[in-house]
């Protein structure tokens, strides 16, 4: 697909990889970003996209959204807090929007449809894991979300000749991120400088994508993979530890704190504590990681801590 002089709708644009991946669209293309504000914020979108304040579940709201002038669906909108209080909730929301924005895509024949997954749909599986392991055990209600998501967007591909491209992301970091480990490290720290608690026992290690790149490789996946369903992995090709994302924040913000652990192997019900990604099929299509997951997290840091401070 050429990503140029479309009519494209980006729901979940006024978050983290949303409003990056509007703010690129916005380029060469009529973007719309679909958002609700539950997270993110109106000063994200780019003022070169259209925004719409809109709740992705409700289909009044996503008709007003998606009619047959777009060409391309960008479905970013989700719940993304690993402590969201309710598990029910979340499962119903995250499928419920993927849904509703299939089925009006099926209705008014609109046929290409771009969804964010995670790396979480593989549990605790060996590592680098490939697009093809089986089987998908998550083991959380996000990982169990967006499963069922990728369920239906197969369903809608293959049944309703909605071609689309699936994503499984690592962690993606960046600019104005909160309530994940880089933000949440540096606002502990100017807390209290002299002690940083760490969630788990600190050995977590996980792959970090940093948003600029995140949004490059969707690109350029979207524009050279052609099957009627196309999925990839997205993420670095090493990985960083909870450890280490400290000693990387402490040292942005010129601190040696001492580091205490609430213990266990994992940070939270539900947290992977390991996941590394193949991008082996990611390499095929012509997209590298420019970046070592390290070197993701270093830039993450500083950019927050310009932010925060
Ligand atoms: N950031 C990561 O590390 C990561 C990893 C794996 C997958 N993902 C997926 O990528 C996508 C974007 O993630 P992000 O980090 O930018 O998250 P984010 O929370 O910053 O953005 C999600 C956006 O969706 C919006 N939203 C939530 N419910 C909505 C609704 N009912 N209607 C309309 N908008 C709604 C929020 O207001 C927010 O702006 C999500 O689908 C997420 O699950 C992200």
């Amino acid at each position: 697909m050429d990503l140029t002089d479309r009519r494209i709708l980006v729901t979940g644009g006024a978050g983290l990889i949303g409003s990056h991946l509007a703010a690129r669209l916005a380029a060469d293309n009529d973007v719309v970003v679909a958002d609700d504000l539950s997270k993110g914020a109106r000063d994200r979108v780019p003022e070169a996209a259209t925004f719409v304040e809109t709740d992705v579940t409700d289909p009044d709201d996503v008709a007003a959204v998606l009619d047959e002038s777009v060409d391309t669906v960008f479905h970013l909108a989700a719940i993304t807090d690993t402590n969201f209080d309710d598990d029910r909730v979340m499962f119903e929301r995250n499928t419920e929007m993927t849904h509703t924005l299939l089925e009006r895509a099926r209705e008014v024949g609109v046929d290409e449809f771009v969804f964010t997954s995670s790396s979480t749909v593989y549990g605790e599986a060996p590592r680098p894991t490939p697009e093809d392991y089986a089987p998908l055990e998550p083991i959380s209600v996000y990982g169990s979300s967006k499963l069922a998501d990728e369920a239906l967007l197969s369903t809608y591909a293959h049944s309703y000749g909605i071609q689309s491209w699936v994503f499984r992301f690592a962690n993606i970091v960046g600019p104005r991120q909160r309530g994940t480990v880089v933000p949440d490290f540096i606002e502990k720290l100017q807390d209290d400088p002299e002690t940083l608690t760490i969630l788990g026992d600190g050995r977590q290690e996980k792959s970090y994508l940093h948003v600029e790149d995140c949004v490059d490789a969707i690109c350029h996946v979207v524009e050279h993979a052609d099957a009627t369903l196309n999925t990839y992995n997205l993420g670095a090709r090493t990985t960083t530890s909870v450890n280490r994302i400290a000693d990387v924040v402490s040292d942005v913000m010129g601190l040696d704190p001492e580091y205490e652990y609430t213990g266990g192997d994992r940070g939270w019900t539900g947290d992977v504590p390991k996941m590394r990604l193949s991008v082996e099929k990611l390499a095929a299509l012509g997209w590298e990681p420019p970046r070592s997951s390290d070197e993701a997290v270093r830039r993450a840091a500083e950019e927050l801590y310009e932010e925060l401070r």
